[in-house]
């Protein structure tokens, strides 16, 4: 059989290991999509990275578009990553009947619901495994493993580089730039690495992890998104004082009132599995009605292991070739005309458990005035821990973890709380997250 042509866009950290991977496993990866799948037109910047990959016999081009209408490619392979000129590029390879392959979150999180759209109209496919959870093959899960659950909620830690840091801070108590900068030379940030640490990117995929999960539209604008960059290194003692590890989540969950959408920092008992997930490493916990809590671990980032994902994808697209259009598995898990429009809850009803961090004087009273705009709001305090005053510090660190409340009530506290005289700058707030099955 003839094989398979692939144009891929983009050769730098995904788009390298792509070729490493197509090239050191090619025996192995014809076997198991019955073609042989080669390289035939490459798009990149920067030509020389191509005599770095030892790319021999491939058409070698700057322009993206060069590719995209080339008549001799199959299938483009996008991994420049941005929204533009993505966007128009792939909407380009699909109106020339070409199937895409992109690791590019924030572009489907965006403009998938129009780039889904031109696919469906075209009978082409558009995969995107390798947009989330990097090596993780966790939109297959989802969106065929799981197909015969209702998904209640889904939680992961979805972004590779803000993990790192985490742990890094943790475990090594080192600084966060430090910890960024080393992240940023293993190729695991974006090209605005503020997409990573200020959750950005763990929204863009949450926002596609839910679509499929739930069978609704992707709807990135409305996914609470809030980043690591003001985790202190006296969070992460304080938390690991109470049994809990600090780590950034992105949450998904069916409530009787609408659909929770939010990224954001959150303690985690150290004794659930997900708050033993270190570095680069990503995992994303899957509650169906059926199978129960599932789990999958596996790295969040790299040149290789989302080079997996993007094969695999390949590989996905070379059996279905010849599979009539209608029946194949649908992008978004759902048949496009059977989505829902369920509702996404505003922040402010969402109900979870706090972890606050206040600085106090330390002077008798201060605990009662707190407990009473707690009480007074029906917030119902589970532990606290006042630190022993350095000498001659006026203010010292108090920490209190508290049941579950909605936002608003909290940001009600909070407010009441910080105008207390005895209290002085704001206060911390982190939620606690118990990921019970
Ligand atoms: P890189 O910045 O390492 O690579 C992007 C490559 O595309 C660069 O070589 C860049 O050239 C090239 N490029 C950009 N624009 C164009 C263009 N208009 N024409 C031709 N080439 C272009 O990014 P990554 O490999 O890290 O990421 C690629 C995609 O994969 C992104 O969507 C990212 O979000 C996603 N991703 C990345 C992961 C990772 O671990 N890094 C994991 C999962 C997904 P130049 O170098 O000259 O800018
Ligand atoms: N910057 C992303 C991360 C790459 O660190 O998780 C993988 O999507």
């Amino acid at each position: 059989m003839k094989p398979v042509r692939v144009g891929l866009l983009g050769l730098g950290t995904v788009g390298g290991g792509t070729v490493t991977v197509l090239s050191r496993n090619s025996e192995e990866i014809a076997r198991r999509a019955g073609r042989r799948i080669m390289l035939s037109h490459v798009a990149a910047r920067n030509l020389e990275r191509a005599d770095e990959l030892n790319l021999t016999n491939v058409r070698l081009t700057e322009d993206a578009f060069a590719v995209t209408n080339d008549p001799e490619v199959d299938v483009v392979v996008e991994l420049m990553g941005g929204y533009e000129p993505a966007r128009t590029v792939i909407l380009k390879a699909i109106e020339n009947g070409k199937h895409v392959v992109t690791a590019n979150k924030a572009l489907i999180a965006l403009h998938g619901n129009e780039v889904f759209a031109a696919a469906q109209g075209k009978g082409v496919m558009v995969a995107f495994e390798a947009a989330v959870a990097g090596g993780i093959p966790v939109i297959k899960a989802v969106r065929e493993g799981l197909s015969g659950n209702r998904i209640e909620w889904v939680a992961g830690i979805i972004n590779g580089t803000g993990n790192f840091i985490l742990s890094e801070m943790r475990e090594k108590r080192r600084g966060f730039a430090d910890v960024l900068a080393e992240a940023q030379r293993l190729g695991y940030a974006e090209a605005d690495p503020t997409f990573d640490v200020e959750g950005v990117d763990a929204a863009h995929k949450l926002t596609i992890l839910a679509a499929t999960a739930f069978g609704i539209p992707l709807q990135f604008e409305r996914v609470y998104t809030e980043g690591i960059s003001q985790i202190a290194e006296e969070d992460i003692s304080h938390a690991e004082e109470l049994g809990y590890r600090i780590k950034h989540l992105g949450i998904a969950r069916r409530t009787a009132d609408g659909v929770e959408l939010r990224v954001h920092p959150a303690l985690i008992p150290y004794r659930r599995l997900i708050a033993n997930v270190d570095g680069v490493m990503n995992a994303v916990l899957i509650k169906g009605d059926a199978v129960g809590p599932t789990l999958y671990y596996g790295a969040g980032a790299g040149a290789e292991p989302t080079a997996s994902a993007v094969v695999a994808d390949l590989v996905d697209v070379v059996r279905t070739l010849t599979s009539d259009p209608e029946n194949r598995v649908p992008h978004l898990a759902f048949q496009p005309d059977a989505l829902t429009d369920l509702r996404v809850l505003p922040m402010e009803e969402v109900k979870t458990a706090y972890y606050l961090r206040l600085q106090a004087a330390d002077r008798p009273g201060v605990l009662a005035d707190v407990a009473s705009i707690l009480g007074d709001r029906g917030i119902s305090i589970e532990a606290v821990v006042q630190k022993e005053p350095l000498p001659d510090v006026q203010f010292v660190p108090l920490i209190l973890l508290t049941h579950r409340v909605s936002e608003r009530q909290m940001n009600e506290a909070i407010a009441r709380i910080e105008d207390l005289e005895s209290i002085t700058g704001s206060v911390k707030r982190i939620r606690v997250e118990h990921l019970n099955a």
